[in-house]
């Protein structure tokens, strides 16, 4: 979903910035023109926020975005302000008109309300410094290269690093946090960047430690003043720059060695993009392919292991499921495994209980704004609101996921709500948006099916599963979902699980 990365982190540092920064913004900034009350034409701009300071806008958004959205938005959408970004809120009712409009951007949406990756070589005053869109050509080249019959021919490789990874877990009490986001990362990058850094798990776990390093310094300060070269928007370009080695390295071996490897790589060399234009597109997407994926994995597996009688029933649905492929068990697990098809994995009704329940771990936990940019060079209308060109409109999903109105104890992990005799999300129109909708649905979503259900099914199958705390504690319940986070995010509280073989 997100084009960038960020746990923006509101501390101590960001605000002494901000306070550092204010005579400077005070002579540069004017309230920015589109969203201020009383500007006589623009009477259908949604009315301007109270919640907000004045010049730099509505800096509660950062301390809690769920908190701000919902403050803001409740009696419908709002504008408000982040230094020189225009925004608007959008409330319950408007959701139709988010997920519906097709020419708002989302990518750069993203981009600029969470820090975004700064253009290497454009005028970065214009985007805040982005171009992820690589002029409108991501999309086109993200959907080519996870096409099924490019996913199939990668099928041995996937399978090799999902079960090499699994089942040599070496330790007996993991963090799901760390070590699903490591293999989750390796595959995405076998299917969308390089076969080369795919085969080298040393190369694999240094670029996604680039990407942890650009999420610290994704901060309030670089989403709200992206021209400013202070600390983290420098060290923000050093990671890139790092990234950029890895590739061109890459690109250069394989030139030199004279090869022409059918992968993601040579797919984007052979569409004309440069080592500069394939690093932007490889970092936007690996965040997009990795955020979500990365923390949705684990925290189903937490969610299984919390809750016993789902756990056996999804184990016996997989080991049934297995045994349609591969009868035989006395034959390795890895060999087994590797008979089922990538359509039989991602075919729907195929594993409904698994389906169910990750259903409803995505929608318990896809608790984030989402977020659009009007670059139509024109001022279009989104529902009842005027959007100015180069506004950034934000909706919410915990208006919907989290709705008592339409999910019954929105806050509790409960598969059945998705059954047919009480499908509440089929009540209300939009009301599950966990794989987005509408004209921005997920461009991922079979693939990261795939994965959620392989490396689940790996784990259950091979590993006893307990939930425990970093004391190793064994816990009941997951933590409560924090509805404030910019990005899907692990639990506040550390949570491990504890391993024993099955076999
Ligand atoms: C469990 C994993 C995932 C979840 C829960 C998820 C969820 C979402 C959601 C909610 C959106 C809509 C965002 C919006 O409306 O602003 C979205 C969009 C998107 N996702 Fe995913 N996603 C996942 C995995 C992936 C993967 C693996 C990829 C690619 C390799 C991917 C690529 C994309 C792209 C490119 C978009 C933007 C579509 C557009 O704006 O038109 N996602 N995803």
């Amino acid at each position: 979903m997100t084009f960038a990365p960020s746990t923006i982190d509101n501390d101590g540092v960001a605000l002494l910035w901000l306070l550092a920064l204010l005579p400077f913004l005070a002579i540069i900034f004017l309230r920015p023109r589109g969203v201020a009350p009383g500007d006589g034409p623009l009477a259908h701009v949604p009315p301007y926020t109270s919640i907000t300071y004045p010049l730099i806008g509505s800096l509660q958004y950062f301390s809690g975005h769920w908190d701000f959205l919902r403050a803001a938005a409740q009696k419908g959408s709002v504008s408000f302000h982040l230094a020189n970004h225009k925004c608007i809120a959008l409330g319950l009712d408007s959701r139709q008109a988010f997920f519906g409009e097709p020419n708002v951007c989302s990518a750069l949406g993203y981009a600029i309300m969470l820090a975004g990756t700064p253009n290497l070589s454009k005028d970065f005053m214009k985007t805040a410094g982005i171009d992820v869109t690589l002029g409108g050509r991501s999309y086109k080249f993200l959907t080519a290269l996870i096409r099924k019959d490019r996913v199939i021919n990668n099928m041995p490789t996937l399978y090799s690093y999902a079960y090499d990874r699994m089942g040599h877990l070496a330790a007996t009490t993991i963090n799901p946090f760390e070590t699903f986001p490591e293999i989750i990362f390796r595959l995405t990058v076998t299917i969308t960047t390089s076969l080369d850094i795919a085969a080298n798990p040393a190369a694999c776990n240094a670029l996604l430690k680039v990407f942890h390093g650009l999420d610290m310094a994704a901060t309030p300060v670089t989403v709200l003043f992206p021209w400013f070269l202070g600390p983290d928007r420098i060290r923000r370009f050093s990671l890139m720059k790092q990234f950029y080695n890895t590739i061109r390295e890459t690109i250069d071996e394989r030139k030199a060695q004279g090869r022409n490897d059918d992968d993601p790589m040579q797919f984007l060399l052979d569409e004309g993009l440069s080592p500069i234009e394939i690093t932007q597109f490889a970092i936007a997407v690996l965040f997009t392919g990795n955020a979500n994926t990365a923390v949705i994995v684990p925290a189903f597996v937490c969610d299984l292991a919390t809750h016993p009688t789902y756990l056996s029933l999804v184990r016996e649905e997989i080991e049934t499921f297995i045994a349609r492929f591969s009868p035989d068990t006395s034959l390795p697990l890895k060999t087994r495994i590797q008979s089922i098809a990538y359509d039989d994995w991602i075919r729907p009704g195929a594993l409904p209980i698994l389906e169910r329940c990750l259903k409803e771990t995505i929608r318990l936990r896809v608790a984030t704004p989402l977020h659009r940019l009007n670059d139509t060079g024109a001022d279009i209308q989104m529902g009842g609101a005027l959007v100015r060109q180069g506004t950034i409109v934000s909706f919410h999903t915990s208006f919907v996921h989290h709705d008592e109105n339409i999910f019954t104890a929105p806050l509790v992990w409960d598969p059945e709500r998705f059954t047919e005799e009480r499908a509440e999300d089929k009540k209300t129109p939009l009301a599950f948006v966990g794989w987005g909708a509408g004209r921005h649905p997920c461009i991922g979503q079979k693939f990261a099916t795939f994965e959620t259900f392989l490396l689940t099914s790996l784990m259950v199958i091979l590993y006893d599963i307990e939930v425990v705390d970093q004391y190793g504690q064994p816990l009941g319940d997951m933590p409560p979902v924090d509805l404030n986070n910019a990005v899907v995010s692990p639990p506040i509280t550390p949570v491990h699980l504890r391993l024993s073989s099955r076999r």
